[in-house]
């Protein structure tokens, strides 16, 4: 029986995915690299740096920790510029009503985001209070795939992994919410996420009324 129900930010809640993407896009161009949507599938989920050792591995280049660091930097600044002209409206489409109706069925409900930007973007989505607790890239050690996010948030909420059910849209995502022994719904396409309990195109799609089918 699910108790509570874990939604990653990016690419769930609203279409952050898309401002990481042509950020990466940007700083793969001064490289040469030309980061295609398809390279974009292995970047989601996983933390700013693991981020960014893909995208240079694509272009076959090594570079010294500072200099990497100072790339992730600039990728960031661009991404923050890109979001702040974020506004409520841009939420996925009845996200805001499902998250409500969660707490209408007395389920728990947590963010578990690989983001350090995620309290700024839910600040800029007005969205807090629909949240028991949040869990971001800063709080953890090993990001996605790793299950650490999903136990932390699980273990703010007081409920046990099997009994909590993850929406996720990354196969990094997707793995370790499996990993960490949760029901896992994934959002997209079957060719990413195959490995999820069940496939939705969009967050909202998912009926609530439909968990113990799970
Ligand atoms: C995840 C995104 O939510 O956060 C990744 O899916 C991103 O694409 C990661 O790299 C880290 O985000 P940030 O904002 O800390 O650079
Ligand atoms: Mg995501």
């Amino acid at each position: 029986m699910i108790e509570a129900v874990i939604f990653d930010l990016d690419g769930v809640i609203v279409d952050t995915a898309h401002y990481h993407y042509i950020a990466w896009k940007r700083l793969a161009s001064e490289f040469g690299i030309t980061l295609t949507l398809q390279h974009n599938e292995l970047l989601k989920g996983v933390s700013r740096m693991r981020s960014l050792e893909i995208v240079l591995e694509l272009g076959n280049i090594q570079l010294p920790e500072a200099e990497k660091e100072a790339l992730a930097d600039k990728k960031n600044k661009w991404f923050i510029e890109y979001i702040e002209s974020i506004r409520p409206e841009e939420i996925f489409a009845g996200v805001p009503a499902m998250l409500a109706n969660c707490r209408k069925q007395q389920l728990k409900v947590a963010l578990a985001s690989s983001s350090k930007n995620a309290p700024r973007v839910i600040e800029l989505l007005g969205v807090a209070n629909l949240f028991d607790t949040m869990v971001d890239g800063t709080m953890i050690t090993h990001s996605k795939p790793d299950p650490e996010i999903f136990l932390l948030a699980a273990k703010k909420l007081n409920v046990t992994p099997a009994k909590c059910l993850v929406f996720e849209d990354a196969e990094a995502g997707v793995e370790a919410a499996l990993a960490a022994g949760m029901k896992c719904v994934g959002v997209g396409s079957p060719e990413q996420l195959g490995k999820a309990n069940i496939i939705v195109k969009q967050t909202a799609d998912f009926d609530l009324n439909s968990l113990d089918k799970i």
